[in-house]
């Protein structure tokens, strides 16, 4: 058995359908592609959606509450896939508490470099459990007000768990301003007092890829910049290209 344990990441935000499950999937391919082993668990309760991003959802026969409820031995519960390993995320309604996730984490974290944690939107109790495991919250914000106050709530959690987090724009269009009402990449930082990870440029080939479930193209513009966040995560100095 190794004897290091895997770093836990989550992915979060206030709001939803802002591009966590499209970036947390691209940072776990990329780490993968560095030659990592890489976990991800879908935590988005009832709305399962890393199995289709994954291309896998033919292959879901268990989920990670099974493991947290002793239904099934470790190894079943998981789904290779080119990149990344899966745990599906349970259907239907569950409670889920701090001691499930950790019993989960226990599970797999000597089997793994980086476990990635795909929250669901907002601020709810899955969110809570996932905080006691995670060591570094990584907050997607789109550059609007709607989003960055609840990227603001977000993170005030993770800081009050002791999670330290990183803010990553996305969907940024540098020379799109919405009439005024898109922030800049000044004002979304200061809104939610984050310091900033990376900023992710709107991409239609990080859409064709979670569509598809297809290798991340290597190219695109989205993925060099998640790939400038790994960097910069690792304690690189690394030019914001935008
Ligand atoms: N950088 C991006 N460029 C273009 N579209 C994006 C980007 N990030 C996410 N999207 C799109 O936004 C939508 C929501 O993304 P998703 O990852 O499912 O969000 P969440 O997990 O926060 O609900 C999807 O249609 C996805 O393809
Ligand atoms: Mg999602």
């Amino acid at each position: 058995m190794a004897d290091f344990v895997a770093k836990k990441v989550l992915f979060t935000s206030g709001k939803g359908g802002v591009g966590k499950s499209t970036l947390s999937t691209t940072y776990a391919k990329l780490l993968c592609a560095q030659g990592f082993e890489v976990l991800m668990i879908d935590c988005d309760v009832s709305l399962r959606t890393l199995d289709i991003m994954l291309s896998v959802s033919s292959m879901v026969l268990y989920d990670w509450y099974d493991i947290v409820e002793d239904n099934v031995n470790a190894n079943s519960a998981l789904i290779t896939t080119d990149g990344p390993k899966l745990l599906a995320a349970p259907q239907g309604e569950i409670s889920v508490t701090a001691d499930d996730m950790k019993k989960l984490i226990r599970t797999y974290e000597r089997q793994f470099d980086y476990i990635v944690l795909d929250c669901p939107a907002g601020v709810g109790p899955v969110f809570d459990a996932v905080l006691a495991v995670a060591e570094l919250a990584l907050i997607v914000s789109t550059p609007d007000n709607v989003c960055v106050r609840s990227a603001a709530v977000a993170a005030g959690k993770a800081a009050d768990a002791g999670v330290e987090s990183r803010l990553l724009i996305n969907r940024f269009q540098k020379n799109i301003t919405f009439g005024g009402r898109a922030l800049n990449i000044d004002q979304v930082i200061d809104a939610t007092g984050v310091q900033l990870a990376g900023v992710i440029p709107e991409d239609r080939a990080l859409v064709l890829a979670m569509l598809n479930g297809e290798l991340i193209d290597p190219n695109s513009k989205g993925v060099k910049a998640m790939e400038r966040v790994i960097r910069r995560l690792n304690g690189e100095q690394v030019p914001l290209k935008i």
